[in-house]
């Protein structure tokens, strides 16, 4: 027993660590104020943001620490005294935008030498990226990655007092940082990573050789961060990790994603929870039942199946057979009804062929998801799939992927038609963009629905009768109570 808690403690970054990054910020800070004190000028910075929400939630840290620095956030980068660009590695083409950006940056970096520019996430933990971009890009002064992104306040004032580039970017396994500040984007939905890394290795995905291993947080601090976010006024909490379904298997103690839900469920203040992204092969009964048992947990689960033939899979070491899924999408239907699946699709993994194919149609026509996030097949170096020979040539696959979308648009729409007429409960998330008039919220579905309110609604649950429907999103009147 006293062995595990040590090796817990062992991945905990220590309270003194903690504290040396604080005064690091500090620091930081008395440079800005001073500066602002001569020229009248506030700091400013800009953060550019690629990939999944577990990224967005790691620059709300990053906002959080330069917010405390004294910087404010600007849209303008010509006008940024520090730029950030947090990326992602998914995929090629959010590399290729990264370099993109870079290259952009070299005349300002030459008119401002005292502009800060620095990259980091997941891309930054392949040692041949970073190699690249101290090569081309030499106008880049800090580089870091996804495990040292709590020393951000250390690195920022290496970087500001020194003249020479900085790069500092772990290759362990990764370690959980608490007691970090952030700045929430959003006023109404808070994200909150319960844990980190994935240990699942599908052959197609660089998620674990840049995000290390799984490390759960420990239930009291995820307990009290959500405690705090319902006395903050925070309605909706979204539960973050690459494979929540296995949130705590590596405590040992019994500690599962069910009973977090559990706990989660009786916080006041907070009205929904969300979760994502479920491995479907560690989906367990005693989840099922907890969606079915929480009131506050959404009717709605993101459920990726990424193929619908066997062997695809099987090729993709996702664990599961194409009947497996079936079967587990069916049961959650019947558990929780009128819940709203979603999953992530890959087309044109190397060997897939055109039967192989037309299963991954016929899993969405038997499952029906709400929607489907597809992609393209992208090799990533250092996966196994990335040396197979039998590659799907570009053309082929972007035959499937249309035809794919096809498919499933037509679903989306059928299921959104059949909101025609309902009234449904949505929280007001705020604005619709470019409206001044119109608001947006969700159903406990996720599905978006536009109707005319007022301000003071925005956080509140509201019924919508739907008049309209589209794809992609629903239009309604507020029914006033
Ligand atoms: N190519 C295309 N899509 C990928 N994904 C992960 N790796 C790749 C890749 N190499 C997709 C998966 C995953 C989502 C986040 O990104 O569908 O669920
Ligand atoms: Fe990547 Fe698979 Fe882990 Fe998801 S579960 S992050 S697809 S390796």
């Amino acid at each position: 027993m006293s062995l595990r808690i040590e090796e817990r403690k062992n991945i905990q970054v220590s309270t003194e660590e903690i504290t040396r990054q604080r005064q690091f910020l500090e620091e930081v800070k008395q440079i800005n104020y001073q500066k602002e004190l001569k020229t009248g000028r506030k700091k400013l910075y800009h953060l550019v943001t690629f990939g999944c929400q577990m990224n967005e939630n790691d620059s709300e840290r990053l906002a959080g620490f330069l917010g405390e620095m004294g910087y404010a956030e600007t849209e303008n980068i010509n006008d940024s005294d520090v730029i950030i660009y947090n990326t992602c590695c998914v995929r090629e083409n959010a590399e290729l935008k990264v370099y993109g950006h870079l290259g952009a940056l070299k005349h300002l970096k030459e008119e401002k030498p005292e502009l800060i520019i620095a990259v980091c996430g997941c891309m930054m933990q392949q040692p041949e990226v970073v190699e690249h971009i101290r090569k081309k890009y030499r106008h880049v002064d800090l580089i870091f990655g996804t495990h040292n992104l709590f020393k951000f306040p250390e690195l920022l004032y290496t970087a500001i007092s020194s003249n020479s580039p900085l790069v500092e970017v772990w290759e362990t396994a990764g370690t959980i940082a608490e007691g970090m500040p952030i700045e929430r984007k959003n006023g109404v939905k808070a994200w909150v990573t319960i844990m980190y890394g994935c240990n699942n290795f599908c052959s197609y995905c660089i998620v674990p050789y840049v995000r290390g291993r799984e490390r759960s947080r420990s239930m009291e601090d995820i307990i009290n961060e959500v405690r705090m976010l319902g006395q903050q006024g925070y309605k909706e909490i979204a539960l973050l990790g690459q494979n929540v379904n296995s949130y705590g298997k590596d405590m040992k103690d019994g500690t599962s994603f069910a009973k977090l839900l559990y706990e989660i469920d009786k916080i006041e203040g907070i009205e929904r929870v969300r979760f994502m992204t479920s491995h479907p092969k560690d989906l367990s009964d005693e989840l099922i039942q907890a969606m079915r048992d929480c009131k506050k947990v959404c009717r709605h689960l993101h459920l990726p199946v990424q193929a619908g033939s066997t062997k695809v899979l099987k090729e993709m070491n996702r664990k599961y057979t194409k009947e497996q899924y079936l079967d587990l999408a069916a049961r959650i239907k019947n558990a929780v009804p009128g819940i709203a699946l979603t999953t992530d699709i890959i087309v044109g993994f190397p060997g897939e062929t055109e039967e192989d194919f037309n299963d991954t149609i016929d899993v969405l026509e038997k499952v029906r998801f709400d929607s489907a996030y597809t992609f393209l097949y992208s090799k990533r170096t250092g996966t196994p799939a990335a040396k197979r020979e039998d590659q799907v040539p570009e053309e082929v696959k972007k035959r499937r992927f249309d035809r794919l979308l096809e498919v499933q648009n037509r679903i989306s729409r059928e299921i959104n038609d059949g909101y025609m007429g309902k009234e449904v409960e949505i929280l007001v998330e705020g604005l619709s963009k470019n409206n001044d008039e119109t608001y947006t919220g969700r159903t406990s579905t996720d599905k978006i629905v536009h109707f005319k309110g007022r301000e003071e609604l925005i956080g509140k649950l509201v019924t919508v009768r739907i008049e309209q429907v589209q794809t992609w999103s629903l239009f309604g009147t507020l029914i006033e109570k």
